[in-house]
């Protein structure tokens, strides 16, 4: 799964950088990406990679020092960062030292609209997000029948779900469904019955929030291992 996906992101990032255009990708966190991550920082992958014109920003953050054990940054930056050509200046981390989360929202929300030249309501347009499946059916920090999922203006919120196990800060769903294509990676067998639920059940998107990932002019991919499938 993660060598599909990271020959996927291979192709995307010199179409588009091909294009003259920059690669921005937001990552998400937990267990499952990191041998993504991994993987894009072997040999035959990493040198594959137009580092210096690609962006790398994140969905969700764990509102945690950016060393603590739980944070997504010190993830990414130990299995991916550490280990590739990428300038400083192309890494956006969503910050977590600001006292009050919201504020750190309010500054994000502030370093995609520089980065993206955003104006008035324009919401960034992601090359990539990629994004996991929670066994509740959250993606990026979006839980269920959080007032974060009712977020239609604001582009990055904190959100403090009890399903969460603490505060987090998180892009929204107007910011997801405006990419331009959506990379789910859902592994284990312990996400066969969500998957099942998210692709195959009612639409009930307070309950399972991944299925409002739906871009309104993009592509959704779900990369899954045959154990995940198994429903
Ligand atoms: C996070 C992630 C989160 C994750 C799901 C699935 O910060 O934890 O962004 O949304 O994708 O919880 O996690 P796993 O892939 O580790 O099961």
């Amino acid at each position: 799964m993660c060598a599909e996906a990271a020959a996927r992101i291979i192709a995307l990032a010199n179409a588009t950088a091909g294009a003259g255009r920059p690669f921005t990708v937001a990552l998400s966190g937990g267990s499952t990406p990191r041998l993504l991550y991994e993987t894009l920082a072997a040999p035959g992958y990493k040198d594959r990679i137009p580092w210096p014109r690609t962006y790398l920003f994140w969905g969700d953050e764990r509102y945690v020092a950016p060393d603590h054990p739980d944070s997504n940054y010190r993830m990414v930056k130990a299995a991916l960062l550490d280990n590739i050509p990428i300038p400083a200046a192309n890494i956006f981390p969503m910050p977590t030292h600001h006292p009050e989360p919201a504020t750190a929202a309010v500054a994000y929300e502030a370093t995609l609209k520089a980065f993206f030249r955003l104006r008035g309501p324009e919401r960034p347009r992601f090359g990539l997000i990629l994004l996991g499946l929670g066994r509740d059916g959250h993606t990026a920090s979006l839980f269920p029948r959080s007032p974060a999922l009712a977020a239609e203006t604001g582009l990055v919120v904190a959100t403090d779900s009890p399903a969460a196990g603490g505060v987090r800060l998180t892009l929204t769903f107007p910011v997801i469904n405006n990419a331009a294509n959506i990379l789910f990676l859902v592994t284990g067998g312990d996400k066969a019955a969500v998957l099942r639920e998210t692709l195959t059940g009612d639409y009930r998107p307070d309950d399972i929030p991944a299925q409002r990932v739906r871009p309104a002019d993009g592509s959704t991919c779900y990369l899954v291992d045959r154990q995940a499938a198994g429903e």
